[in-house]
């Protein structure tokens, strides 16, 4: 178990204040404090690892880098069986995405976090990481009608029971327990109270690109988001085009529209080779949009991760 940080390690002053410090407590007190887990880890079956200790809004390149080439290396070792990282929600969907395109991951890596404060009157945390240690467990149990014919493998996010692709899932809610879908995409599958899985989809399999693209000094190819809206001002995108902004993410009205003021200012953008992709700001849905600029493979991505995977092209062209 690999920990960053997040509200899963939040600590507030009382058990029902509103307000918390994300990232207090370490990925071995969190074991601790669940009974099965704690006994796991006597056993010496569940090994402990704090990676960083981070609020994910916080979240930065050079952490991205050790936690990927962490797992990497768990999952090329043969005496692990799975990994479960402990994260925050806020940027879950980004590293969630990122992990599922680099980390060549023929065992499960289960993410998860919580959105109540380990000190909380419902802490959601202690469940949600017994259901991802289950989660991490189904690779090893023998075949069910409950459990996937092939090994679940690859990157996958466990929050409230559910088991969400890592490529596709989302927050959707600012405070509520049941803060995280995956757009139109349904849960791959739910974990019953006794840790068994209910199948609903298949196992997320990756092209991955592998870790080798990833620059050592963290200097990351620099791509921004800019949201398209009533009075958009063209001087927005001039500004990230004269400051040396490599790609720009439009998170763009209804299926992928731009207000006309950014359409004209990307022709700069198009002239120089540097790469504009259209997302959505609209919850669900995707792009519907038909234009020459738009690739099928990211219709359904939200701007952040759209953001993400335009970084990881960048890199590797
Ligand atoms: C964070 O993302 O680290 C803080 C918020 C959360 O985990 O819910």
């Amino acid at each position: 178990m690999l920990g960053t940080g997040g509200t899963i390690a939040g600590v507030g002053r009382s058990a029902t204040a509103a307000g918390y410090e994300a990232a207090r407590i370490t990925v071995d007190q969190l074991v601790a404090a669940v009974p099965d887990l704690q006994g796991m880890a006597q056993q010496g079956s569940l090994l402990c690892e704090q990676v960083a200790q981070v609020d994910s809004k916080d979240m930065d390149f050079g952490i991205w880098r050790r936690l990927a080439t962490r797992i990497q290396e768990l999952v090329d070792d043969p005496g692990v069986s799975g990994i479960v990282v402990t994260h925050g929600t806020d940027t879950l969907e980004e590293t969630a995405y990122f992990l599922h395109r680099v980390l060549r991951a023929d065992k499960p890596v289960v993410m998860t976090a919580a959105m109540r404060p380990a000190t909380g009157l419902n802490a959601d945390g202690p469940r949600n990481l017994w259901d991802a240690i289950a989660v991490a467990h189904a690779a090893a149990a023998p075949v069910s009608p409950d459990t996937p014919a092939d090994a679940p493998h690859g990157v996958v996010v466990v929050m409230s029971s559910q088991v969400w692709a890592g490529a596709e899932v989302r927050k959707s809610h600012s405070w509520h327990i049941h803060a995280f879908d995956a757009g139109d995409a349904t849960a791959l599958a739910q974990v019953r109270l006794e840790g068994s899985l209910t199948m609903r989809r298949g196992w997320p399999r990756s092209d991955a690109l592998g870790l080798d693209l990833l620059p050592a000094d963290d200097r990351w190819p620099w791509v921004e988001i800019l949201t398209s809206c009533a009075g958009s001002d063209a001087r927005a995108a001039d500004a990230l085009f004269d400051a040396g902004a490599q790609g720009l993410v439009l998170a763009g009205t209804g299926g992928g529209t731009l207000h006309a003021a950014l359409e004209a200012a990307l022709q700069r953008w198009t002239a120089a080779g540097r790469p504009w992709w259209r997302a959505t700001r609209v919850a669900r849905g995707g792009l519907t949009l038909e234009a020459p600029d738009i690739d099928d493979t990211h219709r359904e991505l939200t701007p952040a991760q759209a953001r993400v995977e335009l970084m990881l092209r960048l890199m590797a062209r």
